[in-house]
């Protein structure tokens, strides 16, 4: 019984996020990449806005980024209606020094959406849930999305093959199904989704949401530098590389980002240890403000555009893919 009445209330607030966005999408967060701008121009234009809090360093600077997407989208009235949801993502790996300030700092602007990276979702949940928002882990696997579900997150993104920077390695044919097997509350996909037909075909498996992340690297509001937006115009899923060589956990790179860097593509070792501190200088942080990261579905990107010109784009391919049978 208490299994079908929470089922209810996920469908509920499922459907209710879904009436205020103009296709199933959240722009995924992305480390160097994601700042206010983007989450501002994403959820205006219709779709989930995210962005790591660790993109805004020091700490002051995060509660002018919190500030500044509360102030602009809680003034911002989509046909009359709320706006879409914004999401603030934490990294909750032990490495991560910033985690319990991020985790206050959150708290005091209450996002709607908390999603988890690169650990358990465990010690956000209930502050969370205390304000009223919902919490969704990042998972890269079955047995993580267990974890994650026994932990109490409302929501599970699952991480599939194909997808920018850390991937995962199950396809989203496996992937969707097992997990749907004990777990009935809302679903994000990721992992090489790049165009609208796409995000159908995420819908099609049994997720009600699709998670982009490369295809929103290339928009004028993304913070990457314009070298990087061109390379994804300029490349194909041939030019992605899945290496574990700069943070020891497999990633899709830009391979001729690693060649500009000087380093041989066909070379990379494994690094022995796992490394997601982002403190400023770090390897990891070289690691993705010199080697770019992104995904198989990089060959959709024919153009740097503003993220409502990208929405637009979407949801058009995604009606068309609804109304073919
Ligand atoms: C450049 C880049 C940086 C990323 N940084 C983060 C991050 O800080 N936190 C996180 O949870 N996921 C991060 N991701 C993963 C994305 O949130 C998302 O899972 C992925 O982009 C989806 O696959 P796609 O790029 O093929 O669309 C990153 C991805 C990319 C491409």
């Amino acid at each position: 019984m208490a299994g079908e009445s929470n089922d209810a209330l996920a469908a509920t607030r499922v459907s209710e996020i879904k009436s205020r966005l103009t296709l199933p999408v959240i722009a995924a967060p992305m480390f160097l990449v994601s700042g206010p701008d983007l989450v501002i121009a994403a959820c205006k234009a219709g779709v989930i806005g995210a962005f790591p809090t660790l993109n805004a360093r020091p700490i002051e600077e995060l509660e002018r980024w919190f500030e500044r997407i509360a102030s602009e989208l809680g003034a911002f009235t989509a046909g009359g209606g709320r706006p879409a949801p914004w999401a603030a993502n934490l990294i909750v790996h032990g490495s991560n020094p910033r985690a319990g300030q991020d985790l206050e700092m959150t708290l005091r602007f209450r996002p709607e959406i908390v999603i988890t990276a690169l650990g358990t979702p465990a010690g956000v949940v209930e502050a969370v849930h205390a304000y009223g928002g919902l919490v969704f882990a990042d998972v890269n696997s079955v047995f993580y999305a267990k974890k994650a579900a026994a932990a109490g997150a409302d929501g599970l993104v699952l991480v599939s093959s194909g997808a920018g920077g850390h991937t995962g390695a199950l396809t989203p044919f496996a992937f969707v199904p097992a997990v749907r097997e004990f777990f009935s509350g809302p679903i994000v996909l990721g992992g090489g989704i790049a165009n609208g037909r796409g995000v159908r075909a995420a819908e099609v498996l049994g997720a009600d949401f699709a998670y982009l992340g490369t295809r929103f690297i290339a928009t004028t509001e993304s913070l990457a530098p314009a070298e990087y937006k061109q390379m994804l115009v300029e490349s194909s899923e041939e030019d992605i590389i899945l290496s574990a060589h700069f943070t020891g956990v497999p990633a899709h790179y830009l391979k001729p980002s690693i060649v500009k860097a000087g380093l041989d593509p066909g070379a990379l070792g494994v690094r022995a240890e796992k490394k997601f501190d982002h403190r400023e200088k770090t390897e990891e942080t070289k690691a993705w403000r010199d080697i770019w990261a992104a995904g198989q579905g990089v060959r959709a990107i024919k153009r740097v555009q503003p993220a409502a010109e990208l929405v637009r784009d979407l949801a058009a391919e995604y009606l068309a893919a609804r109304s073919t049978p």
